[in-house]
């Protein structure tokens, strides 16, 4: 079978396959130099192709409403993503720009040399941290994928401040929460996390279910779904979001009750609450 063919039975669409190239994937170790599949890189690659496969009603609509969208992929590493995302979506027709933010310089490097060997245009790179990383004015779409316990925290409130008109995160390992609940006042629901696990996880979901309130609160459409199957990754919760309203707020007042009962304040509100007052949203963006 041929590595393209096999490519697509891993999950790649032909749209992606075809719109890539051979050298692209090679430099990326998606292929071997002799341009067979690299059995090293499949569940990275499924993880990269579902995220993008689930990515493409929001690339859509950005490209549909704006002549140059931008896209801010936050804790970038390598910057599979953003490469292939300027090689595939936004090659053709040549408009939009993907902004990789990443704190390692040296993998800043080497995904700037990948772009410059491929001849990609529509890719920047900023090494920074997500939470200072100079952006532009106007983001159409923020993505973090893994990006490590509150950098999640750090691209959801970038992108909450720029208003970006869809958010998209696949949440890394997160810590923050669980040892707030370790201080927590005791209550009827403390046995959910008396032990060390139990906190690690209920920590963990409790995080992702305060940060889909906040998007919700901050008027975004939510949809929580998997990324690929946990046979893959055990990080595989992705939060999809789209900017319907200026703000909820039932939503808020969800969120207000649900972080007074569990006693904890993650970086995403923290962070809210330390921010000036609310800017109004882009007058280009989603309806508001
Ligand atoms: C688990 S890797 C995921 C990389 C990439 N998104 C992927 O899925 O292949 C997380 C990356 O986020 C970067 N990172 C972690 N915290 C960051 C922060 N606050 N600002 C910028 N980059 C960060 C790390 O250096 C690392 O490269």
């Amino acid at each position: 079978m041929k590595a393209r063919e096999k490519l697509v039975k891993e999950g790649l669409s032909t749209e992606l396959v075809d719109g890539v190239s051979a050298e692209l994937l090679k430099a990326l170790h998606i292929l071997t130099r002799d341009g067979d599949l690299n059995a090293d890189s499949r569940r990275k690659l499924k993880q990269v192709s579902h995220f993008l496969g689930l990515l493409k009603p929001a690339l859509d609509d950005v490209r549909a409403r704006h002549p140059d969208p931008v896209v801010v992929d936050c804790g970038a590493g390598k910057a599979y993503l953003g490469l292939l995302l300027a090689s595939w979506a936004f090659a053709k027709p040549a408009r939009g720009r993907v902004i990789n933010v990443e704190s390692k310089q040296e993998l800043v490097t080497t995904a700037q040399k990948i772009a410059k060997d491929a001849g990609l245009e529509r890719v920047d790179f900023v090494r920074d941290a997500v939470e200072t990383a100079a952006l532009p004015e106007r983001v159409h779409l923020v993505t973090a994928l893994h990006a490590c316990d509150t950098a999640t925290d750090d691209a959801l409130f970038r992108a909450l401040c720029l208003g970006a008109d869809h958010i998209a995160v696949v949440p890394c390992c997160q810590a923050e929460v669980a040892q707030q609940l370790k201080g927590a006042p005791e209550s009827e629901l403390s046995p959910l996390y008396e032990h060390g696990l139990h906190r690690r996880e209920l920590g963990s979901h409790l995080t992702n279910v305060l940060r889909c309130l906040v998007l919700e609160a901050h008027g975004y459409q939510v949809t929580v779904t998997e990324l690929v199957g946990w046979e893959h990754s055990l990080k595989n919760e992705l939060i999809l979001a789209r900017r319907v309203h200026k703000a909820h707020a039932p939503s808020q007042k969800k969120l207000d009750a649900l972080l007074k009962s569990a006693g904890v304040r993650p970086k995403l509100v923290r962070l809210l609450d330390a921010r000036a007052p609310s800017q109004p949203p882009p007058a280009d963006g989603a309806p508001a």
